[in-house]
């Protein structure tokens, strides 16, 4: 009986440990949201020109909020995909970053301009 009961708890605990485990890699191959912490470590070369953290103009306009706004500096709305438009296209003294971060550094810092 008490081997039983035993049983019964290890494979309960297995199959827990298992559902959390497919969940967990299930999320990671899934999501293509990037990761703002990394991001954040991407800004930095964005942060020469680009406040983060105050309103104020740096060389470019400041990017706090900048989800919040309705327009960009170009007229078009404030989606995903016209952010990383304009990242890679750059133009009027914004460089353009089409070649010089990876799809996923776009990813991670896109994500970081939608927390701020
Ligand atoms: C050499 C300076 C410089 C650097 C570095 C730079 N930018 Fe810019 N950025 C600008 C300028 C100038 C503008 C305004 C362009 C315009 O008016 O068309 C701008 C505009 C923007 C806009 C549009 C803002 C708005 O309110 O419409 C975004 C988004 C942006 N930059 C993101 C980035 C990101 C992300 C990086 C880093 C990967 C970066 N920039 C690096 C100069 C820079």
């Amino acid at each position: 009986m008490k081997r039983s009961l035993y049983l019964a708890t290890a494979s309960a605990f297995f199959c827990a440990s298992f559902a959390f485990g497919a969940q967990n890699s299930a999320k990671s191959s899934d999501s293509k949201a990037g990761d703002a912490a990394k991001g954040k470590e991407v800004f930095e070369q964005c942060s020469v020109c680009h406040n983060a953290d105050s309103p104020d103009k740096k060389i470019g306009p400041s990017l706090m909020g900048l989800f919040k706004q309705k327009k960009l500096v170009n007229g078009k709305p404030v989606t995903e995909s016209n952010v990383r438009d304009f990242i890679n296209n750059g133009g009027n003294g914004m460089p353009s970053y089409a070649d010089m971060l990876s799809k996923e550094d776009k990813d991670n810092v896109i994500a970081y301009l939608k927390t701020l």
